[in-house]
């Protein structure tokens, strides 16, 4: 063989190993998909009317061909449902699968979309039961996966792209969406038509991504993943919690009927500092006496809801949920009945968590 065909030869093996070695480099992430906008489609690209949870992993991988650059990706279908159909199933599969994949050395992030209508609720319960400081990521959209300007591709891009970063590791599940980095235990969902719909009031962004670049401002202060008592490892089947919005002129009645259809714990979404009816806080006091796990929180979206302000939770045995609104606070009381009933150890978990 001449000196140049041996050289062009060489060169093309060079080439060759260095692409290999980059790959090699690139971090394994795993995409677990649920559904959700994200997954959802359309007729046409300008309609608001669409289906959520039309369109598989592996095509949502494929809408976006930049990610070959940042990772090296494995997609798994967990469920492809809309998030209003969210459930204890699913959330336990989901936990569980993380779990498993955490603990491999070959993964070293993990992805997840799903829809934004109950996101808070899933990325919450994810904070208090996976066992990692590995990058656990939320995603999602608020245009299907068929509309103009389309926001889901970008916000997986930088989901990955933060599950890539090490700068992500030991700050609890976190949730990106159009461009900013969030908190699992404070985001919510503000606007039920906005792509800029998650928001974190009171507490700020965890950080921002733009295009791939994340930057951090906090750190959660309160236990997440692997720092929590909490864990799903053997548990089939969730307690069963409700929450009742308060309003004027209510009269208890449906308290009454969650502890007829026997339900362990009854959040109050209350009015003000979690303030409700009489009529309703006798029927929730009744509640406690039978042994319910009955919590305070209110359907103000933020401040603090504290004990004994004008309800007097001591007499009466309730748990005010101090931070977390009414949606988080039922997430917790589910995971915390797995453990206890007793309303001081519970209190302190609202304090904790
Ligand atoms: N069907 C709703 C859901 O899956 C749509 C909201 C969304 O994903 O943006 O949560």
């Amino acid at each position: 063989m001449s000196l140049f065909k041996r050289s062009r030869f060489t060169a093309l093996f060079v080439l060759l190993f260095v692409i290999q070695l980059s790959a090699q480099k690139l971090p394994n992430i795993v995409i677990l998909a649920t559904g959700g906008t994200i997954a959802g489609a359309a007729e046409t690209n300008v309609q608001a009317g669409y289906s959520s949870g039309q369109v598989g992993v592996d095509i949502l991988i494929k809408a976006v061909p930049e990610l070959k650059k940042i990772a090296k990706i494995k997609g798994e279908q967990v469920s492809n449902i809309g998030s209003q159909e969210m459930n204890d199933k699913v959330w336990l599969k989901l936990a569980k699968r993380i779990n498993e994949l955490a603990k491999k050395d070959d993964v070293d992030g993990i992805v997840v979309t799903h829809g934004t209508d109950t996101m808070e609720e899933t990325a919450y319960f994810l904070n208090l039961v996976v066992k990692t400081k590995k990058p656990v990521v939320l995603t999602g959209s608020m245009r299907p996966s068929t509309a103009l300007s389309a926001d889901g591709p970008l916000n997986i891009f930088n989901a990955v792209a933060v599950a890539c970063d090490i700068n992500a590791w030991d700050r609890g599940v976190l949730v990106v969406a159009n461009d900013k980095i969030l908190g699992a235990r404070d985001f919510i969902k503000t606007s039920s038509t906005d792509v800029e719909t998650f928001k974190s009031p009171g507490f700020g962004w965890i950080g921002t991504v733009h295009y791939g670049v994340a930057r951090y401002y906090r750190k959660p202060f309160t236990k997440y993943t692997y720092q929590t008592e909490f864990s799903v490892d053997r548990i089939k089947k969730l307690p069963k919690v409700a929450i009742i919005y308060m309003y004027s002129n209510n009269n208890g009645e449906l308290i009454e009927d969650a502890v007829e259809d026997g339900y362990e714990g009854i959040v109050v979404a209350g009015v003000g500092n979690g303030n409700m009816t009489k009529a309703a806080e006798k029927a929730l006091a009744k509640a406690a006496k039978k042994g319910i796990v009955c919590v305070r929180a209110s359907r103000v979206p933020t401040g603090y809801i504290d004990r004994n302000v004008e309800i007097n939770d001591d007499k009466l045995g309730f748990v005010a949920s101090y931070q977390l609104n009414p949606q988080r606070a039922r997430v917790l009381l589910k995971v915390a009945l797995l453990k206890t009933k007793d309303t001081k150890t519970i209190q302190k978990y609202f304090a904790e968590y």
